[in-house]
């Protein structure tokens, strides 16, 4: 099969003609007549501004007290940091406040830091999730260095800067003389409980050092049950956050005195950071926040703004549509 003596065949370059090939399939090419334009834009606006109603009237409903207490629970020195870090202080503090409208149970207990970066990289990486779910990777504390074993080299369980920072603040709450129940049960995730902390790994070895970060673990309490620590470590994204303490199983009636008996022990005095208990009641958005409110009324006024004012135009002012006169070249034909 030589064929370099014989005459090559012309092989014709030209493709082969197909509807894809000479771009001649069948396409929609919407033309955006100020019609369907002003159409759109109020079709947003009728959409939106209904559904910013709703959000903003739910979280208008949603009634929420919110306490600080760090600064008045404190004597006013300047020993702040010396009476929190000291443990024979009494660090008991008792708050009330009065409830502003009926709340619906569930009421929810938060506590609220502020100016605390749970976000730090290196915070944020101090944990072994092999550790907190797999027995036979009890040393495996790595990630968590320096906070990962003792002094001696046993292994902390759990181990790492997130968990040693527990917050450790208490509250005990009681309206007209009687305690007021805060259930703690299911305030953690439901997939941390069954499948991020084990329910056959026990706390070790944990808070033993001699500088405490935060809250201790009962050793008897297998992981999956504390869930104090599983809510503190889903790391908050924002340096003001606010973690669900407990819930309580009544309702509150409007101008119901409450006391809050708290035990001031987390030092956030250290790097200027707030405390805050907070009391509140959920709707379908969530908490108290104005924000989603606001943003779908703001993009459907807008939309319907400017549907309104392209109305108008069309109207007084009206232009036919794809007027080659229009085009730069033939308004000022004369440039060169
Ligand atoms: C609570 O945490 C602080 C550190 O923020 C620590 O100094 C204190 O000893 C802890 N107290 C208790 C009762 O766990």
């Amino acid at each position: 099969m030589s064929s370099e003596d014989g005459p090559s065949k012309k092989v014709s370059r030209k493709p082969r003609y197909s509807r894809f090939t000479q771009q001649e399939l069948p396409a929609c090419k919407p033309i955006l007549t100020p019609a369907l334009v002003i159409g759109i834009l109020m079709c947003l606006g009728i959409i939106f501004i209904p559904i910013g109603l709703l959000a903003l009237s739910a979280s208008e409903n949603v009634v929420e007290v919110v306490d600080r207490y760090d600064d008045v629970c404190i004597p006013s020195t300047d020993q702040k940091v010396g009476f929190i870090k000291d443990p024979a202080t009494n660090k008991t503090c008792i708050r009330t406040f009065t409830i502003p409208k009926k709340m619906r149970k569930p009421v929810y207990v938060y506590y609220q830091l502020d100016n605390f970066y749970q976000n730090h990289r290196r915070y944020v990486k101090s944990r072994s999730d092999r550790q907190l779910w797999n027995p036979k990777a009890e040393s495996s504390t790595t990630p968590c260095d320096p906070e990962g074993q003792t002094g001696d080299g046993k292994p902390i369980v759990p181990c790492g800067l997130i968990a040693w920072s527990l917050f450790n603040d208490t509250y005990m709450l009681s309206k007209n003389d009687a305690a007021l129940q805060i259930n703690k049960k299911d305030i953690a995730w439901r997939s941390d409980r069954t499948h991020k902390f084990g329910s056959n790994i026990y706390p070790k070895n944990f808070q033993n050092g001699t500088l405490i970060g935060g809250g201790k673990l009962d050793e008897s309490i297998p992981l999956s049950q504390q869930e104090d620590l599983m809510v503190w470590m889903r790391t908050s994204a924002l340096p003001t956050f606010r973690k669900l303490y407990g819930r309580i199983e009544t309702d509150l009636e409007a101008n119901e005195k409450i006391t809050v008996t708290i035990q001031n022990n987390y030092n956030t005095y250290s790097f200027n950071g707030k405390k805050k208990l907070v009391i509140s009641t959920a709707t379908w958005i969530g908490g108290k926040n104005d924000f989603i409110g606001k943003m779908y009324m703001a993009v459907g006024g807008t939309s319907i703004v400017l549907g309104v004012i392209f109305s108008l135009l069309y109207v007084f002012k009206p232009r036919p549509l794809g007027d080659p006169s229009y085009l730069s070249w033939n308004k000022s034909p004369n440039l060169d």
